[in-house]
């Protein structure tokens, strides 16, 4: 056994390092910072770091196996492409762009939902102990943290205003311009959409526990979106970093380098805690064994072909939908539409056909 400690309270978890300066962004403090060196320190992470890495030591040393890995490349690039980011803004088109941001800032203010999960007593559903686990701290800490990093907390401003920032940075203030709610409305995001209405299909036999699944199934979920994201940093990074293309000096890049940094902790505890059930053995209500691997299994394969299938497809149509309502205003939006989408990566080629 090692010995770094396992088990820490929700206030650990919770626990931001001291900075020597807080991070704003157009006037609004947000959370996390930056130390004495001037390098960024994303919050909740002072105990919540050294955690996931004793958990994954942990759970390599007693079990043996590997923590899981999701590739990135699993994922087609994002859409519209960089090349697709550029031609809009040089054509004066940059509205798509800003919906793609609002869109990108309102679903991880969704992300905060994640917080109103209860595991309640979750070792009465595995039979090896869960004590010093991620799974064991899911609800007393990891779940709260992350909902926090998502939508903010107190006086502290999250993801979601985090990307808002860097939109209204590199556009120059564009509410005063665009209907932003309307915009939201066209990509499905209306009033009472909660733009995840999904009820719960059981993928799980009805032994085990419907709040069980109903973790497992949005933490498999969350951590493919959330490594799905990275490709979205990268693209964001690549065209908002361009001070010859947008505005703010490099302001908005320099704040999804923030928001990518404080997603880390995020894929680490969910796959450290996907990894430990499912090298498990489940418990159901009557009692019966079920092997957590298969269980796990199940709702991996579902939540990865929806991800890659009918989630994206849904993106895409609300992006393409965005795309098509502001180029075709233009007086020569035919002609611009066309060579939008000449500028396609080849699998999006395909995806367009
Ligand atoms: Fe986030
Ligand atoms: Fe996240």
């Amino acid at each position: 056994m090692g010995t770094a400690q396992t088990e820490f309270t929700a206030e650990e978890l919770l626990a931001d390092h001291a900075v020597a300066e807080p991070l704003v962004a157009r006037g609004i403090r947000c959370h996390g910072g930056f130390d004495e060196t001037g390098e960024y320190v994303s919050p909740r992470t002072r105990h919540r770091v050294p955690a996931i890495e004793a958990w994954q030591a942990k759970h390599r040393e007693e079990f043996g196996t590997e923590i899981l890995h999701v590739p990135l490349e699993t994922w087609p690039a994002n859409f519209p492409n960089v090349a697709q980011a550029r031609f809009l803004i040089e054509k004066g088109v940059p509205e798509p762009l800003i919906a793609t941001l609002t869109r990108i800032g309102t679903v991880e203010g969704f992300g905060a939902n994640i917080r109103f999960l209860n595991p309640g007593d979750f070792q009465k559903h595995f039979d090896e102990s869960i004590a010093g686990t991620a799974t064991a701290h899911l609800g007393t800490g990891l779940f709260e943290a992350h909902g926090r990093d998502e939508a903010g907390w107190e006086e502290e401003a999250g993801h979601k205003d985090m990307w808002f920032a860097a939109r209204d940075i590199a556009f120059g203030d564009p509410d005063a311009k665009i209907d932003v709610d309307a915009m939201l409305a066209r990509m499905g995001f209306g009033p009472g959409g909660s733009g995840d209405g999904s009820v719960l299909d059981r993928l799980l036999p009805d032994d085990i526990d419907t709040n069980v699944e109903l973790i497992a199934n949005l933490m498999v979920r969350v951590l493919l979106i959330e490594v799905q994201a990275f490709h979205t940093f990268a693209w964001a990074d690549a065209w908002l970093s361009d001070t010859n293309l947008v505005a703010g000096e490099g302001e908005a890049a320099r704040l999804v380098s923030y928001i990518r940094a404080d997603e880390t902790p995020h894929v680490g505890y969910l796959k450290t805690a996907i990894t430990e059930m499912r090298d498990r053995t489940w418990v159901g209500s009557s009692g019966r064994k079920h092997d957590g691997a298969e269980m796990v299994g199940r709702i991996w394969d579902a939540c990865r072909a929806q991800s890659l299938g009918a989630g994206r497809a849904v993106t895409r149509k609300a992006i393409l939908g965005e795309v098509e309502h502001w180029v075709l205003k233009r007086p020569n939006g035919t002609d611009l539409l066309a060579e939008f989408h000449s500028l396609a990566t080849t699998d999006e080629a395909g995806a367009a056909a």
